[in-house]
């Protein structure tokens, strides 16, 4: 089986894959993700380790997680912060509160931060989050320093407003596909949330600009190895320039958490594969090591890292707040502080004082 990791070389954002890909390498793709061999899981996570060394060295970047609001329109099956989830206390900081916690972030050296949220889609909420961006850079981006950088991920939003929030001064943003099968998509959202739309929120912050960054939930009830190969392949045909894979972790009140089996093995390895592979087919990208992967094993961290992960995202929410920002079941919170030490421990370093933009961006941009 170790000769089906060999199928997977390394290249720069799928050099030597045919596109549109044969048939055989997304069968070679979905064997490797199906089978349950230990020596190939660490030969993958060697490769993966090895190719992360050569072209990013050790480098982990933090950006200070500000959970802003649980507020959302959408009603997805999955996810804990649903509308329909009456279960859970609604809340929305305020302007100077979230500037409060991004000045705390900069004092102490962060240089970015990933601003998240429900989805509420009202000009009056967009221009809310561009106030808030304004403030931040003024307080941080001035004496020839450009400030606290500004990761968005807010969900689904117009054209125009995707470009007043970059004309404010965002320049990330993470919309996950969940994943990139039609048919599996609108098994896991209501008729009103639609692929195609998704599709077109991600070319519009590509077009805008924006790093883009993208990704999908592992192990979703029905969910097949073929669907995670194709995801892969997703990935390396949109270009994206940040990942984001996570285990899909059931929470109680929502629709999917009754829903069918799951028909993958081991979401918590099989989320490892997919980081591996993804960092071999694109080699320059940033990947995060999620937080529902540090959920599900105590050797998340380590091992996302392993697997190529280079940005991490402490969370900076109030911790009042957090048990009501809920995506799903026990999710773990981990400090600045219990990061750095973990990471050190795996012979990596958690660093201050820069962005740690994706590569990925200024090589297809060819800045
Ligand atoms: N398990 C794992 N991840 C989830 N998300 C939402 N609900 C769950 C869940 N039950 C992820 C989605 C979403 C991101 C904000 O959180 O991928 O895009």
């Amino acid at each position: 089986m170790s000769a089906a990791v060999n199928t997977i070389s390394l290249s720069d954002n799928g050099g030597n894959l045919s596109w549109p890909p044969l048939q055989a390498e997304r069968e070679a793709l979905s064997n490797v993700l199906a089978s349950q061999d230990e020596d190939l899981f660490a030969v993958l996570l060697d490769k993966a380790e090895e190719c992360r060394a050569t072209v990013l060295g050790n480098k982990v970047y933090p950006r200070g997680l500000i959970e802003f609001s649980n507020l959302c329109q959408c009603d997805c099956y999955y996810c804990g912060l649903r509308h329909s989830n009456t279960r859970l206390g609604r809340y929305r900081l305020t302007a100077d509160e979230i500037v409060a916690l991004a000045r705390e972030a900069w004092e102490k050296g962060y240089q970015s931060l990933a601003l998240q949220s429900g989805e509420l889609k009202s000009s009056r909420e967009v221009k809310f989050v561009s106030e808030v961006i304004k403030r931040i850079k003024d307080i941080t981006a001035h004496d020839g320093s450009q400030g606290l950088g500004i990761t968005l991920s807010i969900g689904e939003l117009a054209y125009q407003q995707y470009q007043q929030l970059f004309d404010a001064g965002a320049h990330r943003y993470l919309l996950r596909i969940e994943t990139s099968d039609p048919k599996l998509f609108n098994q896991l959202h209501p008729p009103g949330q639609s692929f195609q739309k998704r599709l077109e929120c991600l070319q519009a912050l590509k077009d805008i600009g924006y790093q883009v960054g993208t990704g999908v939930m592992v192990g979703l009830p029905g969910q097949t190895y073929e669907q995670l190969a194709a995801d892969l392949l997703f990935f390396v045909e949109r270009d994206i320039d940040m990942l984001g894979l996570g285990p899909y972790i059931p929470h109680p009140d929502t629709p999917l958490a009754s829903g069918p089996e799951t028909v993958i093995a081991n979401p918590y390895k099989t989320t490892l594969k997919m980081m591996a592979l993804a960092r071999l087919l694109m080699p320059y990208i940033n990947m995060v090591c999620s937080t529902a992967l540090q959920t599900i094993s105590a050797d998340g961290l380590a091992m996302g890292i392993k697997a190529g992960a280079n940005v991490v995202m402490p969370v900076m929410t109030p911790e009042e707040n957090r048990s009501d920002y809920s995506l799903y079941a026990a999710k773990k919170y981990s400090s600045f502080e219990q990061l750095r030490h973990e990471i050190n421990a795996a012979g990596y370093e958690l660093v201050l004082g820069e962005w740690g933009d994706s590569p990925h961006y200024f090589r297809r941009r060819q800045l």
